[in-house]
């Protein structure tokens, strides 16, 4: 386990993540009865971002920093909300001026516990010792806080059906494995036999179109119901080698987040930009949007 998420906390991947899991808590809000959130692969959920790894990649300047850099229109805001709340809440000393920059980045954790209502639950797990000793760290004695540190694939089977009924995981592996985007699918078919209500975000890095075509039609074969695809590209991929965007799978995507992600996913794209040819896409799997890509 190489992987460590604080080189890459609040890159153009993290804010398209983030952004979308804050409206499907929102979401799941909306009605009364409690929901839970899990977290497979969630990090140390705090990251700062003048911290050694944070400033040596970077990385967050071409994400959150980008973002923040410039006005953002009514209708984009108003889908942002919930996301920059939660950074604000990460940041409570961060002035409203525009281009003000936060101190710290909040990982998905978080991100999730700073929406939760009493009542609801978050369980967050991680597998790499030094991180999962900080993330336990950061919600010591909060009784709506469970931190476990389970393989991801093992965790997805236990936690499953939640007791809530009600509820999203966030599959957010580091891809630092062959074989990530087959236990992916796998996972997924798993997960959704014992919990076929819940909401789903399984994040994927798009590197080369092929790979990612192929495995949009391994997701759909799964025959799961309700199934669409955020995609943010954040430039044309020339190369295959390079990170050239990000994807979340959405099953049982909440009424109405299509709208909202059809006016957010293309102003990320273009503010989010690194080269030409960016764009954001949401589409039901297999329907005529994703052809293109
Ligand atoms: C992309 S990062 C998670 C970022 C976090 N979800 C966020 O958005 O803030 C992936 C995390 O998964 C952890 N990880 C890798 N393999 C795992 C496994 N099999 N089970 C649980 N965690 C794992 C890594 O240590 C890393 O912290």
């Amino acid at each position: 386990m190489n992987y460590r998420h604080a080189f890459h906390a609040g890159n153009f991947a993290d804010v398209m993540k983030h952004a979308i899991l804050a409206l499907v808590i929102e979401h799941l809000k909306l009605k009364p009865a409690p929901c839970r959130v899990i977290d497979t692969h969630a990090g140390t959920g705090r990251y700062s971002l003048d911290a050694v790894a944070a400033t040596k990649s970077g990385e967050w300047r071409d994400g959150i920093g980008r973002l923040l850099s410039g006005a953002i229109p009514a209708d984009v805001a108003q889908t942002l909300a919930p996301y920059l709340d939660a950074v604000r809440s990460a940041n409570p000393n961060m002035s409203d001026a525009p281009n003000a920059i936060p101190a710290v980045y909040p990982g998905s954790p978080l991100i999730a516990r700073s929406l939760l209502r009493r009542g609801d639950y978050l369980v967050a797990n991680e597998l790499h010792p030094a991180d999962h000793a900080e993330l336990a760290r950061h919600f010591a004695g909060d009784p709506q806080t469970k931190v476990m540190a389970l393989d991801a694939w093992t965790a997805m089977k236990s936690l499953l059906p939640p007791k809530e009924r009600r509820g999203v995981v966030l599959v957010d592996p580091p891809f630092e494995e062959p074989g990530e985007f087959h236990r992916l699918a796998d996972g997924l078919r798993e997960a959704t036999r014992r919990f076929e209500t819940g909401i789903y975000l399984l994040w994927y890095p798009i590197k080369d179109p092929k790979r990612i075509r192929s495995f949009r039609a391994r997701l759909a074969d799964l025959g799961i119901g309700k199934l669409a695809v955020a995609e943010l590209w954040i430039r044309k991929p020339v190369n295959p080698d390079l990170l050239n965007g990000c994807g979340l799978a959405i099953v049982n995507p909440p009424y109405l987040l299509g709208e909202k992600l059809d006016v957010l996913l293309p102003f990320l794209a273009d503010r989010l930009a690194a080269g030409s040819g960016a764009e954001g896409v949401y589409a039901a799997l297999g329907s005529a949007p994703l052809d293109r890509v």
